[in-house]
């Protein structure tokens, strides 16, 4: 396949951003490489109209599967090309650090961290070659201050931010560019069908779920914004000529809570942040569940 239309590879392209960017960029005259791990959810596209449909081709990328990503390689050596690669592929793990074995840690590492760097390694030698590109990493509000029962997705983020530093560093002299992309909260699939708890983590009979349920309160009362925002910032960083920020955040109350963190001190924001999820009632007090066996429990279930 030749094409003088900007190359654009986005992972995890069967919902939410992925799926919306890639049918944005489509219709924007992008050649599309839209990546999904389950090739059957390609139906996604099936209502887009003749003219974008042209522009996308649906290749099968498991992020977590070094198979898979070096049959990616492959194909894309033989499309000799890439001009913007976005890392989307996520999804997040809920769960108390007591409730959670490292095993789930280490499967949200997989997807959310190891799997950007399988890719942008698949990616690197032609975009080094070319002497130009760009990489947009698909992090989180989450990658620059932590929340509790989201611990897991957290540190993944974290971990993707610092990443991504160096490899904007390493990449520079090389004329590619890295960037990151901070959403807030929006309503796509990754707080419903895209999350994975552990078992016990709504027991009633834990200690932790008077505190569980006040988390869910919380998020349930955020409003989710619009996907499209993220989309529209995505595209216009896509087509930017100059060079990129290292970080976007993107949404509503991202920029204020990034930026109370830089003010306040970590002790009064967590107080804040206790304050809106803590139910009054919250007592420490012993309950009868015991979070170690449920922990023993989901490990020997993963
Ligand atoms: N929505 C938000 O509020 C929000 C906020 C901050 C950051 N983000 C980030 O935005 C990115 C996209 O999430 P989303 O909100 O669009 O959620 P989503 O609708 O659940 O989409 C997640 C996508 O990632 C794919 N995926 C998961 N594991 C994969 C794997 N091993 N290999 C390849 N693809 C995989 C999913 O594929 P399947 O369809 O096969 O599951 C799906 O296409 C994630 O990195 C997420 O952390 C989202």
């Amino acid at each position: 396949m030749t094409s003088i239309k900007p190359i654009v590879v986005i992972t995890g392209s069967s919902s939410g951003f992925g799926h919306l960017t890639a049918l944005k960029c489509a219709e924007k005259g992008f050649q599309v490489i839209a990546t999904m791990r389950n090739p059957e959810k390609a139906a996604v596209f099936k209502e887009v109209s003749p003219e974008s449909r042209g522009n996308i081709d649906v290749w099968t990328l498991d992020v977590t599967n070094q198979t898979s990503v070096n049959e990616f390689e492959e194909k894309l050596k033989e499309l000799g090309r890439i001009d913007i690669l976005v890392n989307n592929a996520g999804f997040a793990m809920g769960g108390f650090v007591e409730q959670l074995p490292v095993s789930f840690y280490q499967k949200q590492m997989e997807t959310n961290f190891f799997g950007a760097i399988r890719v942008t390694q698949a990616v690197l030698p032609i975009m080094r070659n070319q002497g130009r590109g760009k990489i947009l990493n698909v992090s989180s509000i989450s990658g620059r201050i932590g929340f509790p029962g989201l611990s897991a997705y957290v540190s993944s983020k974290f971990a993707l931010e610092g990443w991504s530093e160096s490899l904007r560093l390493e990449m520079k002299p090389f004329g590619i560019d890295v960037a990151l992309l901070e959403p807030g909260s929006f309503q796509t699939n990754i707080w419903t069908s895209g999350m994975e708890l552990p078992e016990g983590f709504d027991d009633p009979d834990s200690p932790y779920a008077s505190y569980s349920q006040g988390i869910w309160k919380a998020l349930n009362q955020e409003t989710h914004g619009n996907p499209s925002h993220m989309v529209t910032q995505m595209v216009k960083l896509m087509n930017k000529q100059e060079l990129y920020k290292l970080r976007y955040p993107v949404g509503k109350s991202v920029r204020s809570t990034l930026f109370m963190k830089t003010i306040l001190p970590w002790k009064v924001l967590e107080n804040i942040i206790l304050k809106t999820i803590l139910p009054k009632s919250f007592s420490h007090q012993p309950k009868k569940g015991t979070v170690r066996a449920q922990r023993r429990r989901n490990n020997h279930e993963s």
